[in-house]
């Protein structure tokens, strides 16, 4: 016994303990060295080139003093993912321009090369960066120097997967060398290592006959090729970003990198409802910012959506298995609908879902309501949606988007079915910090179901932050911060940010009524005269949309400014929304007495200062009233993204119309260009609108065309495509993880 313990040490932990230590203290600090090197030269490069695209524009803006406009320059520059942060600094070496986030500590003391241009790399407190300085100068004469600092964190996050990576790659290529050495010792050394050569320079595909590879080589040569290949797609997402995200991308996406995988989406609302109405039955679309954005990825991808069947026809159009084909008019794709009793949709909807989770997450002021009764009935109708996805799976490894608050337990769920799964958990609303959150009486419950997902997704950095900080503080897991992961009982769970859009529309609205239509025709609508200054808001009645604040602003900003009685209206679309419940209709009711105090106070005549439409409007007519406004309010107190902003702004290919943005929603992290507000305050708010109705023609235009090349480019198809990407990525390292481990299983069984 001791004999062969003594034996196994030798052959095989040894070598393993020597290889490993090799690997930790000569090759990765080797390849470290070279991953460095490659990303500081890419850095280089997209330095170069963006000050070299700045030069022309500050030779004229910097000798004007035209601050305003160098700033807007440094915005738009700053859309790059990657840029930290920009600062000019004159020829006295006084700091004259910057960005906020240019780091005080840098000032103007870069130290600048022989060549007049020097890169370098800082730490600062910020974290690491590289920092790259060109002089500028107008015929001869010197203006000063252009600082672009790249922020390099995500070169560390990098060199740790590297890390990772090289010393399993070394763990396992010892596993095999200790077999090869021990029970293939006639093999020929020189023909292996230069196979393993071939292997590791990707001569993927068919290679000369003198090179082929031993078959002992083989299981390694698979995995190896693996290694490549998800490196190569690591790659491909990186440089994703500068491509326009469409339909028939997002479908290539699917079939080259998750060939032959199947999609299958759950959410609460179903994305068409079938009513009955006194003309027969109806199709519905539902006001709810989740469909509008899954539903046109879901046209692109086919594949089934399980959600509730809550259209009072909705029974009467499914087959026998409860599925219909959708879009009713040109289907692509199936609708499975899940049937909920009464009680069921009391508790788990109504209670749990709206009662106790959407206040808890919103923070906007309405306390959180928990009963267990709520709580059972959420855990059976999570239950009996997970059911329904491991029916319509036709096969062991689907790719499952679950949405929302409505199903924190179901990913749990799936993955005790389906361990194979790839389970993609989208949170459409705000993720609170760990003390709100540890109001819930199930926070333990709900976090472990969530970490049965393979990726979670948040529309902002900020709720993924809260959510890892809410982990780590209600439960023992293992996470890696870097990389943004948590390890439960020992499976993975991704957390990141994937901020939610809109499908751009096709041809830039050329199917719809002009903007100069629109606006004629919404005005004679409302006996306004042409030139009546027009506002919008479009939200669901939720007291987390501001409505309220937003009604104070425009009462406070007639008060200011009372010319413009008569000459101002806001035309508020609400969609009524969980009405039965009791804070709803609470809601209601202030609302509506407001608008009434407000009117009794301004209106004369025919003129009102607000218009409330309370009530269900389809697409095309709330486009209309984007098209025909001079001003869109989105005031929510919170809100995780908010698409009526979105909305708004690719309705309007005349690029005129401006957006009041409240600052505490998702959008606001992207719209810089919108009239950023805090609705709480109200004097702010009624500025914004009135600066919104006097703002001149030339300023719209700016910033609406900014933020509609934004929506455009960062829609809602780049919003999949990087999800589907990452699970891509994620679902290839399991399985080379998964044959590695059964490799060295095989290996070491062989040795002892
Ligand atoms: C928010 C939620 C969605 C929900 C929508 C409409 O956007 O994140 O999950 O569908 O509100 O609410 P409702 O309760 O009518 O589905």
């Amino acid at each position: 016994m001791h004999s062969r313990l003594l034996r196994l040490s030798l052959r095989f932990v040894l070598p393993l303990a020597l290889v490993l230590g090799v690997s930790a203290y000569v090759v990765v600090p080797l390849v470290d060295d070279l991953t460095l090197r490659w990303f500081v030269r890419d850095l280089d490069t997209r330095s170069q080139s963006l000050a070299n695209a700045l030069q022309d524009p500050l030779q004229e803006y910097v000798p004007a003093g035209a601050e305003k406009k160098i700033t807007q320059l440094f915005d738009r520059a700053m859309r790059d993912e990657r840029l930290y942060a920009i600062a000019f600094c004159d020829a006295g070496g006084n700091l004259l321009y910057k960005t906020s986030t240019y780091p005080k500590s840098l000032g103007c003391n870069v130290e600048k090369g022989t060549d007049g241009k020097r890169q370098s790399l800082i730490r600062l407190p910020e974290g690491a960066l590289h920092v790259s300085v060109s002089p500028l100068e107008n015929e001869g004469r010197s203006l000063g120097t252009l600082i672009l600092a790249h922020d390099m964190s995500f070169i560390e996050r990098r060199s740790a997967d590297t890390k990772n990576y090289v010393i399993t790659l070394f763990a396992v290529l010892t596993l095999l060398i200790s077999l090869v050495t021990v029970f293939i010792a006639h093999l020929s050394w020189r023909n292996w290592v230069s196979s393993m050569k071939g292997i590791l320079r990707g001569e993927i595909g068919p290679r000369p006959q003198q090179q082929s590879t031993p078959p002992e080589v083989l299981p390694l040569e698979g995995d190896l090729r693996m290694l490549l290949h998800e490196f190569n797609l690591e790659r491909r997402t990186r440089d994703d970003v500068t491509h326009l995200w469409t339909p028939e991308k997002l479908r290539t996406l699917l079939h080259e990198e998750l060939a032959g995988d199947e999609v299958l989406v759950v959410s609460n609302r179903e994305p068409y409802l079938h009513m009955r109405t006194r003309n027969g039955i109806e199709v519905q679309r539902p006001a709810s910012g989740l469909v509008t954005a899954v539903e046109p990825v879901m046209r692109a991808c086919s594949g089934t959506w399980i959600a509730h069947g809550s259209g009072s026809a909705d029974r009467d159009t499914v087959d026998r298995f409860d599925r219909v084909p959708v879009p009713p008019a040109n289907p692509a794709y199936t609708l499975r609908r899940v049937w909920l009793t009464k009680e069921e949709e009391q508790g788990y909807y109504y209670g749990f879902a709206n009662e106790g989770m959407w206040p808890l997450c919103h923070i906007a002021h309405v306390r959180p309501v928990f009963r267990s009764s709520d709580w059972d009935q959420y855990v059976a109708v999570n239950q009996r949606f997970a059911d329904a996805v491991v029916k319509e799976a036709r096969t062991d490894d689907p790719v499952v988007l679950v949405q929302d608050y409505h199903f924190a337990l179901l990913p749990r769920m799936v993955r005790n079915v389906l361990p194979k799964a790839t389970i993609i958990t989208f949170w459409h609303i705000p993720w609170p910090n760990p003390e709100s959150f540890g109001i819930c009486p199930w926070r333990e419950e709900i976090l472990e179901g969530l970490l049965g997902s393979t990726i979670l997704g948040f529309h902002t950095p900020f709720h993924c932050k809260n959510f890892i900080e809410t982990v780590d503080r209600y439960l023992e897991t293992r996470i890696e911060h870097e990389a943004s992961t948590i390890s439960y009982g020992g499976k993975l769970t991704q957390v990141e940010h994937y901020p939610i859009s809109i499908a751009w529309p096709e041809n830039d609205n050329a199917d719809k009524p002009s903007v100069a239509e629109c606006r004629a025709s919404v005005r004679e609508e409302h006996g306004m005269p042409a030139d009546h200054l027009l506002g919008i808001g479009v939200d669901r009645l939720d007291y987390t949309k501001g409505i309220i604040e937003r009604f104070q602003a425009v009462e406070r900003m007639l008060e200011l400014h009372p010319n413009l009685i008569g000459r101002f209206t806001l035309i508020q679309i609400a969609a009524p929304s969980r009405s039965s419940l009791d804070e709803y209709q609470n809601f209601d009711a202030r609302v509506r007495m407001l608008v009434q105090r407000i009117n009794n106070r301004y209106s004369s005549g025919n003129y009102q200062p607000i218009i409330l439409k309370a009530e269900h409007h389809d697409a095309d007519s709330v486009i209309r009233y984007y098209r025909a406004a001079d001003v869109c309010l989105v005031t929510s107190l919170h809100d995780g993204m908010n698409l009526v902003a979105k909305e708004f702004i690719a309705a309007r290919e005349d690029e005129r119309g401006v957006l009041v943005l409240s600052q505490f929603t998702g959008a606001a992290r992207e719209l810089h260009e919108a009239l950023i507000v805090n609705p709480y305050h109200i004097e702010q708010s009624a500025d914004a609108v009135y600066r919104a109705v006097t703002m001149p023609d030339v300023e719209q235009r700016e910033r609406m065309r900014s933020m509609r090349s934004l929506v455009k480019d960062f829609n809602i198809y780049r919003w999949a495509g990087r999800m589907l990407l990452d699970a891509a990525r994620l679902r290839q390292r399991e399985r080379i993880m998964t044959k590695i481990r059964s490799h060295s299983r095989k290996s070491l069984r062989r040795v002892v």
